[in-house]
């Protein structure tokens, strides 16, 4: 193998940019020469890269985003953009290719593996339900983004006797509220993957108003609703006067923390190891500490990562 080349795609997450730079640079440094594709399979398609050096990742660990661009693209979801993408590869050269990105990109870099190319895929998305890795890129980074506003937004919730209903991120994944809410000392957390019960949720919150506590957080995950029709049923049950917060798309930004810029060149390390042992169609994942790859196949089957019943049962403990 002698040239590889590098993306990121769908939604950004911090820790991107320290595995982009552990690619390059952990390639460059076994005699690889590596492409930098730009804006996703989007850039494949439409052939906008450019050879990267060592210099080319020089002061991007501690940035946010990807400095390579993201995109979300829907040609790669048919056949002629895969093959389009996997021809493209092949003229400039490239023999190997890492795909850093959600399960989406992740689904891309199966039908490239399938049309010849050798491909790892690393998981990044601040959603963490992409299975057989206890964590993906972000997800660190974005749970202290959140436990930063929420501890904001306590301060002054509590100077006013007030309720927040507070919307997470997670898309069909109740894993960063489920967090958060445990980091933050919120008062529930209503994620898809567990029912809850709206009535009991406003009888505790009364029940927290008649002891005198002068603060409620709600965290609800954008999979189960929206914090406006949270709001909107318990509004008139509660006692206390309600505001809502929609974190949206703050949460992804952000310098990555230690742990994303450590796991981030962990990846980026780890997949080009990969490539290089002529592994394909793989990704690489985080597991008891340690890196470890799984069949793109079997990270692919539809299921999202299983929250973790432990927390859950965390979380309800800690709401009393
Ligand atoms: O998958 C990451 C994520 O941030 C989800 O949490 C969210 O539902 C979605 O992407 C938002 O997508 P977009 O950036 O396209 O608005």
């Amino acid at each position: 193998m002698k040239r590889i080349a590098v993306l990121t795609s769908g939604g950004d997450s911090s820790g991107m940019n320290a595995a982009v730079r552990a690619v390059v640079r952990s390639a460059l440094s076994s005699g690889l020469e590596v492409v930098g594709i730009n804006k996703g399979y989007k850039g494949l398609i439409d052939r906008n890269y450019g050879m990267m050096s060592t210099r080319s990742v020089s002061n991007i660990l501690q940035r946010g985003g990807t400095f390579l661009q993201s995109a979300r693209c829907k040609e790669m979801m048919e056949e002629a953009g895969q093959n389009l993408a996997a021809e493209n590869l092949k003229g400039m050269g490239v023999e190997g290719l890492v795909v850093i990105g959600g399960d989406g990109s992740l689904r891309g870099a199966l039908s490239l593996h399938r049309r010849g190319i050798k491909t790892i895929g690393i998981p990044a998305s601040i959603d963490n339900d992409i299975p057989y890795t206890s964590m993906s890129l972000g997800v660190d980074t974005a749970l202290n983004n959140i436990v930063y506003a929420i501890d904001c937004l306590k301060d002054t919730a509590s100077s006013h006797d007030r309720a927040f209903i507070v919307e997470i991120m997670g898309r069909n994944c109740g894993y960063l509220t489920l967090v958060a809410a445990i980091a933050c000392g919120a008062e529930h957390a209503l994620i898809p993957e567990t029912p809850f019960d709206i009535g009991r949720i406003c009888e505790n919150l009364r029940k927290r108003y008649r002891e005198g506590r002068d603060n409620s957080i709600i965290l609800v995950a954008e999979g189960v609703a929206t914090a406006q029709e949270i709001s909107n049923q318990i509004k008139d049950c509660i006692g206390f006067e309600s505001r809502i917060m929609v974190l949206g798309h703050y949460q992804r930004g952000g310098s990555p923390s230690s742990f994303d810029r450590l796991l981030g060149s962990r990846f980026g390390q780890g997949a080009v190891q990969a490539l290089m042992e002529g592994e394909s169609g793989k990704m690489i994942g985080l597991s008891a500490s340690k890196m470890k790859l799984t069949d793109l196949e079997k990270v692919l089957t539809g299921k999202i990562r299983p929250i973790d019943k432990s927390m859950v049962q965390l979380s309800k403990s800690l709401d009393y």
